[in-house]
């Protein structure tokens, strides 16, 4: 028995890192999954864009826990085609139970009036306007279903601190809290949870690929001489916030909402 058998999860910026890890893990507690990712390269990010192979690979991971997975190469920003997956959805599985809002991009600039215009609207669109877009879409699905379920979005370490060099990012993990709590407020009485969770230095493309790291301490080597975890770690593993993603999408979370939860290693705790 899992804890999330017979419900269906949705995830997006499935195609690898924390997305492909939430996606596996939800289905090995017995989800059914969406996944979707816009799998192509976008004009700002420094790292690497995922792949239309990538989500394949996702897809497959899925399925070797013995879960359906329905796969979408999809843009957060595009809101006529998040309706068009929910609809696809509803009409394929009949339901949805979590939505995990998990897509991002982090872009740098030495400083904040430094950042190009360009950069400052991709991120805002991608890391803020797509996290309300996706849930524009598919919170109708859920009230529907008339039985709650659980929104969680991911949020970051610098959706409560500071992070120079990353204005844009930083500017829109505050935002995404912001989401958050409105939406935990008008959803309570759905008995829909809606949470955040705020990642520290995950091992994926997004921080250990591309060079951001490496040009933020560059630029602002004062912030990252205090940037210590507190636990032995240098990068939390993907696996370690799925984990923290199933809890929140569980009946073990079933009186948590408007909760923000770092998984950082202590790295916020000062
Ligand atoms: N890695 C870290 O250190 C870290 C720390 C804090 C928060 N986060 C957040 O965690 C989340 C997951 O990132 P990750 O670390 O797995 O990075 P990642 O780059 O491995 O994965 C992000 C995924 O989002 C997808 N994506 C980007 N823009 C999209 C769009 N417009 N529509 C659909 N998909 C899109 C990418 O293609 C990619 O597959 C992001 O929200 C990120 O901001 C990451």
């Amino acid at each position: 028995m899992g804890r999330l058998d017979g419900t269906v999860a949705v995830v997006s910026g499935a195609a690898r890192g924390q997305g492909r890890a939430d996606a596996v893990a939800l289905a090995r507690e017995g989800a059914s999954i969406v996944a979707f990712d816009i799998a192509a390269p976008l004009r700002s990010p420094l790292h690497p864009p995922a792949t239309p192979a990538d989500l394949e690979e996702t897809a497959r991971l899925v399925e070797a826990q013995h879960a359906r997975c329905l796969t979408e190469v999809l843009d957060a920003r595009d809101l006529a085609g998040l309706h068009a997956l929910a609809d696809r959805v509803h009409a394929e599985f009949g339901r949805v139970d979590t939505v995990v809002v998990n897509h991002g991009i982090w872009t740098v600039a030495e400083h904040s009036w430094t950042l190009s215009e360009n950069d400052w609207q991709e991120t805002v669109d991608v890391v803020l306007t797509g996290a309300w877009k996706v849930t524009r879409a598919f919170v109708p699905k859920i009230i529907d279903g008339g039985q709650g379920g659980s929104v969680i979005l991911i949020s970051s370490t610098m959706g409560e601190k500071a992070h120079p060099s990353s204005i844009a990012y930083t500017a829109s993990k505050h935002g995404t809290l912001g989401l958050t709590r409105v939406l935990a407020w008008e959803l309570g009485e759905h008995s829909v949870r809606v949470n955040a969770i705020m990642p520290g230095a995950t091992g994926t493309p997004l921080a250990t690929e591309g060079e951001s790291i490496e040009r933020s301490s560059k630029w602002h080597p004062r912030f990252y001489a205090t940037d210590r975890n507190l636990l032995p770690v240098d990068w939390i593993p993907p696996e370690s916030i799925a984990r923290s993603v199933v809890f929140l999408a569980s009946e073990d979370a079933r009186h948590i909402t408007g909760a923000v939860l770092p998984v950082d290693a202590g790295w916020s705790a000062f």
